[in-house]
């Protein structure tokens, strides 16, 4: 069956919560909130953009993109994450759909960049890069990634909205 990738309904909170736990719980990095991490996104307004993956009518993964914030004050910047996949169905390009998906629709918005911690091999395929020097206080520098859009070459540090503050 066809995959289709599309902005989350309010039907979908659920299926994206149990994908999202699914998918995290075998992670050593994970910090076992990410699901309620989505929730409380939402219920702050701070979700910029939330995509699903639905295949015969049921959500097998999803993406998040919040805001994020320039200390030069420039606007336009998100971050990615979390993002998940049902176990079962990983690495069968679904989380790709959704990134793209999502780097397009930031793309729609003029945006400036958007910025994640995540795994460096995985991220690169979109565009991702190293920005250490941009990386905000208390996030680890080698996993800070910046994808650049409407801004080429970004100059500031680019700081996560302060709810993901404890959630790893
Ligand atoms: C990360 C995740 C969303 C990717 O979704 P996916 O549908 O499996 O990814 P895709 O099929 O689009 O991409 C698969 C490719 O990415 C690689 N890949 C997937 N996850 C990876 C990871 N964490 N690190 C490095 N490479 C990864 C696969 O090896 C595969 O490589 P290949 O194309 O060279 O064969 C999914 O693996 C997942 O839900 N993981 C658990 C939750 C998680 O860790 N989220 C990200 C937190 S930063």
């Amino acid at each position: 069956m066809t995959l289709i990738i599309r902005p989350e309904h309010p039907a979908d909170h659920a299926a994206i919560r149990a994908v999202t736990q699914r998918a995290f719980a075998p992670m050593a990095y994970a910090g076992g909130n990410e699901q309620h991490l989505i929730d409380r996104f939402r219920e702050a307004g701070a979700l910029a953009l939330s995509l699903v993956a639905e295949r015969d009518g049921v959500v097998r993964g999803q993406a998040t993109f919040t805001k994020a914030f320039a200390a030069d004050g420039s606007a336009g910047w998100y971050a990615l994450g979390p993002i998940a996949v049902e176990p079962d169905l990983q690495k069968q390009q679904i989380g790709s759909q959704l990134i793209e998906a999502g780097i397009a629709d930031l793309r729609a918005r003029d945006a400036a960049g958007c910025v994640l911690v995540g795994d460096p091999a995985y991220y690169r395929r979109f565009g991702f890069k190293p920005f250490p020097d941009l990386c905000p206080d208390g996030e680890p520098a080698e996993y800070f990634r910046i994808l650049p859009l409407r801004v080429k070459a970004p100059q500031a540090v680019v700081s996560f909205h302060p709810l993901f503050q404890g959630a790893a």
